[in-house]
C-alpha cells in the first residue's frame, strides 16, 4: 500500500515537472489559461495601463482592446500613445472615445492627481490600474551612480506608488478594483548587473503585498506581475551608470535576453491574470521559469544558482 502511494507521489510530481517544462507561465496561471474564467470578462472595464507606448504596454492595450475594455493610455510620449489608441481602435471592439489618451511622466508626481480628474471626468471610474512603465539598467553595483540607483528606484517604485496612491481612494470608495503592477522576475531573484533594477523591483513586492493586506476587507484585488525576457524596447532603453546614459544595443547581444517570448503571448496572459484575479503571475520561457522555481522552492540551493547565473551573465558581457 505505501509503495503505491509513493509511485502515485512520484508520477504527479513527474507529471507536473513535464508541465512546467512545456510552460512558459507559472503552474496556476497555465491552470487559469485553460480552465479559469475567459479574459472576455474584462470587456466594458475601464482599464489604465502606464507605459502604454510601447512594448508590453502597447501589447496589453491591443489585446485588451480586442476583449472590448475601455481604455486609458500613458506614458510620457504623446505621439506614440496616440499611434497605440490607433491600433487598438482599428484592432478592438473600442470606439474612438472609448480610448482615451493621458500623457504621463512617472515620476512629476504632482500631476498624477490632476490626471486621475481627468480619467473620472471622462470615463467616471477606474476598474483596473496596470503600473507598467519602468527602465531597467545594464552596469553593475560598483559602477552605478547613486543617481543612477535613484532614478530608477524613484521611475520604477515611487512612481507606481505615486499613481496608485492617487487612484486608491476611488476604489476604496466603490468598494472594488484592481492593482496591477509590473515586476520581473529580477523582482524574484537577484540579478547581476541590475542591482537597481532588482532592487526596485524586490520593492514593489513589498509595497504592494502589504497593501493586499491592508486591503483584505476590500474587493480590491492587486496582481504582481513577473515576466522574464519579453521583446520590447526594454533593453535599448536600459541605464548604464547614469541616468542620461542608455545601453542602445540590439536586445540580441544581451546576455538575459536570448530567445525572448513574444509580447503579444506575455499580453495574453497579463489578461488571464487579471481575469481570474491572481496575486502572483510568472511570465517567462525555459529555462527562466524553471530556475525561478528552483531558486524559489529549493532554497539550500540558492547561492549555487546565482553563482552559476553571475557566472554566465558577467562573462557574456566582459
Ligand atoms: N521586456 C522585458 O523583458 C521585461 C521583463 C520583466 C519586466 N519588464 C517590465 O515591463 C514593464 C514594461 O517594459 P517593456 O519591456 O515594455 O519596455 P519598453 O518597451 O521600454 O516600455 C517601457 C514603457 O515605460 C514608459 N516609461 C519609461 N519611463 C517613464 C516615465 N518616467 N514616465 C512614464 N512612462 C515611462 C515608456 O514610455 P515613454 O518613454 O513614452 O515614457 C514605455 O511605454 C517595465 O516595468 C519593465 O520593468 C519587462
Amino acid at each position: 500500500m505505501l509503495d503505491l502511494i509513493v509511485y502515485g507521489i512520484l508520477v504527479v510530481l513527474l507529471v507536473q515537472l513535464l508541465r512546467l517544462r512545456m510552460s512558459d507561465g507559472d503552474l496556476s496561471l497555465m491552470w487559469c489559461e485553460r480552465f479559469g474564467e475567459s479574459p472576455t470578462q474584462l470587456a466594458g472595464k475601464v482599464v489604465w495601463i502606464t507605459g502604454a507606448s510601447s512594448g508590453i504596454g502597447e501589447a496589453l492595450a491591443v489585446e485588451l482592446s480586442r476583449v472590448g475594455a475601455k481604455l486609458v493610455l500613458s506614458a510620457r510620449r504623446e505621439g506614440e500613445l496616440r499611434r497605440v489608441k490607433q491600433r487598438c481602435v482599428e484592432a478592438g471592439k473600442v470606439p474612438d472615445n472609448d480610448v482615451m489618451v493621458v500623457p504621463l511622466d512617472s515620476v512629476a508626481y504632482d500631476t498624477h492627481a490632476g490626471c486621475v480628474e481627468r480619467v473620472l471626468a471622462h470615463f467616471g471610474r477606474v476598474d483596473i490600474l496596470v503600473n507598467n512603465s519602468g527602465r531597467t539598467q545594464r552596469s553593475v553595483f560598483w559602477e552605478t551612480s547613486l543617481d543612477g540607483d535613484r532614478f530608477i528606484f524613484e521611475v520604477d517604485v515611487v512612481g507606481q506608488v505615486s499613481l496608485t496612491k492617487a487612484v486608491l481612494p476611488h476604489m476604496m470608495e466603490r468598494g472594488e478594483g484592481q492593482i496591477v503592477v509590473t515586476s520581473s522576475l529580477s523582482g524574484k531573484i537577484p540579478t547581476p548587473r541590475q542591482s537597481a533594477y532588482s532592487g526596485s523591483k524586490f520593492a514593489l513586492h513589498g509595497m504592494f503585498g502589504a497593501l493586499r493586506a491592508e486591503l483584505h476587507s476590500y474587493d480590491i484585488n492587486i496582481l504582481i506581475a513577473c515576466p522574464g525576457p519579453v521583446e520590447s524596447n526594454i533593453v535599448q532603453n536600459a541605464m548604464v551608470g547614469e541616468p542620461s546614459k542608455s545601453l542602445n544595443i540590439d536586445p540580441k547581444l544581451d546576455p538575459v535576453h536570448v530567445d525572448d517570448m513574444a509580447v503579444s503571448r506575455c499580453a495574453r496572459l497579463f489578461t488571464v491574470g487579471m481575469a481570474n484575479r491572481l496575486d502572483e503571475i510568472w511570465i517567462a520561457k525555459n529555462p527562466h521559469l524553471t530556475f525561478t522555481y528552483m531558486y524559489t522552492y529549493l532554497p539550500f540551493m540558492k547561492n549555487r544558482l546565482l553563482k552559476t547565473m553571475a557566472k554566465r551573465v558577467m562573462k557574456k558581457t566582459q
